[in-house]
């Protein structure tokens, strides 16, 4: 007993022990942590055990069993893990040790490495997941690939690390309505995520483009709404290619990703875009509309006047049909309901509206008309409904235009305004300004654009990502109410995948470090350093990058 007891308080010590610092020694890491201690010296991994304890939950379980797995290829040493230290048997003062601690939040995590013990502590999936990210970014970039790298120095340096994030929701948009991404090109969109230990994907899966999900009780949605004839050609608004376009995902791919998305720490945050950006399902269903139509899928960009009629009662039946199977797929707390840029010229002269806009006693004043307040009908009609099964809506900040319901949370895109706006209202807001996270924007200086690949203009270079803070504006109140940043990721301008990538990468390395690192964490020195390291992943995994950052511009050169 008394042997346990000096094992278990070396292992309670061992953490904590004061080492010589090695100011030599530089950790790239991004997110960068909380707290990085480097000690002298280095501790070798090639065939370590792994120990973990039996408390840890299945996907914890798998994670660890992942790292040794990809450990024994990398090293070609085998790495075996050994599930079961528990208080009768002692935890080994070698190799990895995984171990639950309840005290620790949520996603955070610390990693001890001594001369001879890498502990890692967590208290939840999440946790360990970033944990072992962290792990691998302080390895050699091998480990990120599928070959055996013998020669490589499977070692890690001494330190202390402590880490949890800024904030809870760390988003990432994609827009699948202008383009559509295969599953498999999803799944790597958020694979990249993982690595940057993002974790929250919002899928947009509707819009005058397009619509793309199986939805069984409306099935046109997809046989009709799906496809477009064609699509303008480059920015001629005035043409177009003539070539049938589209895609949708089934309920069953949809519940896969949502699965894989899951087994990376990622929720997937479906949006059904209302009332606006409609026409996809105006296409397939015209009664929904104040005109009744006919309708065609967009074969433009912009934003359609079409929008559904929120007069007729068979579109409340529609829209509650549709969020019924939405919710049957996604079990996130939230479900995106949009809102955003819904022009109102049908509903000022439908009489179904107009008639509705009597019936509720709407009535313009000076900040908005009897149509913006129908809007919010609307919104609170759907939120209600989400409500009563237990959901939450998130929407674009013109929510927040006229009456908002309490309980709704609004995404700021216009800016900062409506988020700083909302959370001052009392309202929680996620912020994705199109001033610092809009991803679709170039991201070279404006003056360099056309070295760069075709991109919907703006100017939005990786130092502005980074230097963007989100709680400035605000006061303490209204801080506590940002549930967190994302950045969005448009596709009008972007049909292939490697595009996609080059958009995203390496800003996301910097929406990254906002969304993880307290303001006193961040340091564009610092991250511009790591990112080299960053570069050589990227390269290890077969991303495709923009290295403006480096004055090379463009990627099919
Ligand atoms: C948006 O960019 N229309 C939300
Ligand atoms: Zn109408």
């Amino acid at each position: 007993m008394r042997k346990i007891l000096t094992v278990l308080t070396a292992l309670i010590i061992l953490p904590f022990a004061s080492f010589a610092k090695d100011p030599e020694v530089r950790l790239d890491i991004v997110p960068y942590p909380q707290s990085v201690e480097i000690g002298k010296g280095s501790v070798k991994i090639a065939g370590a055990q792994f120990y973990c304890d039996p408390r840890l939950d299945s996907l914890s379980r798998v994670t660890v069993a992942s790292l040794a797995g990809k450990l024994s290829l990398v090293t070609g040493k085998i790495s075996t893990n050994v599930i079961g230290i528990s208080s009768t048997i002692a935890p080994p003062q070698k190799g990895f040790v995984f171990l639950f601690d309840k005290a620790m939040e949520d996603e955070e995590y610390s990693i001890s490495a001594t001369a001879k013990c890498i502990t890692v502590k967590a208290s939840s999936s999440n946790g360990f997941l970033y944990a072992v990210q962290t792990i691998k970014q302080m390895l050699p970039t091998a480990v990120y690939g599928r070959k055996m790298a013998v020669s490589e120095d499977w070692s890690i340096p001494v330190c202390e690390i402590k880490d949890k994030p800024r904030f809870k929701y760390r988003g990432m948009h994609l827009d699948c309505a202008r383009h559509f991404f295969p599953v498999e090109e999803v799944k790597r969109y958020l694979d990249i995520m993982a690595v940057h230990k993002l974790n929250r994907f919002h899928w947009h899966l509707s819009d005058d483009q397009g619509w793309r999900i199986e939805i069984k009780n409306y099935p046109r949605l997809t046989e009709i709404g799906a496809y477009r004839s064609g699509t303008m050609i480059g920015k001629d608004f005035g043409s177009n290619d003539g070539i049938v376009y589209g895609g949708y995902y089934t309920q069953a791919q949809i519940k896969e990703v949502v699965k894989y998305a899951a087994g990376l720490g990622i929720t997937v945050i479906p949006e059904i875009d209302l009332p606006g950006h409609m026409l996809g399902a105006l296409s397939a269903y015209p009664q929904m509309g104040c005109t009744g139509g006919p309708y065609e899928v967009w074969t433009k960009w912009g934003v359609s006047n079409a929008v559904l009629c929120p007069g007729k009662e068979d579109t409340f039946y529609f829209l509650e049909g549709v969020l019924t199977e939405v919710m049957e797929i996604f079990p996130s707390e939230y479900i995106h309901i949009g809102g955003d840029e819904c022009p109102k010229d049908h509903w000022k002269t439908c009489p179904d509206c107009q008639k509705r806009i009597a019936e509720l006693g709407l009535k313009s004043d000076d900040k908005h008309s009897a149509e913006d307040y129908l809007q919010n009908y609307v919104t609170s009609r759907i939120q209600a409904f989400l409500g009563n099964k237990g959901r939450k809506i998130i929407g674009w900040d013109e929510i927040l235009e006229g009456n908002l319901s309490e309980g709704a949370t609004v995404m700021s895109w216009r800016g900062v305004d409506g988020g700083i706006q909302a959370a001052k209202m009392g309202f929680d807001a996620i912020m994705t300004p199109n001033t610092y996270c809009y991803f679709d924007y170039c991201q070279a200086l404006k003056s360099e654009n056309e070295n760069e690949p075709l991109n919907i203009g703006g100017e939005l270079p990786i130092e502005k990502v980074y230097g963007y803070e989100p709680f400035d504006g605000m006061d303490e109140n209204s801080a506590k109410h940002i549930l967190g940043v994302q950045a969005n990721l448009w596709t009008e301008y972007i049909e292939e995948p490697e595009h996609l990538e080059y958009m995203l990468l390496p800003r996301m390395a910097a929406l990254s470090e906002i969304q993880w690192c307290d303001q006193s964490r961040k340091d564009f020195e610092r991250f511009k350093t790591a990112i080299d390291h960053e570069f050589k992943i990227y390269d290890t995994l077969g991303y495709t990058y923009s290295k403006v950052i480096k004055g090379i511009h463009g990627y099919k050169n």
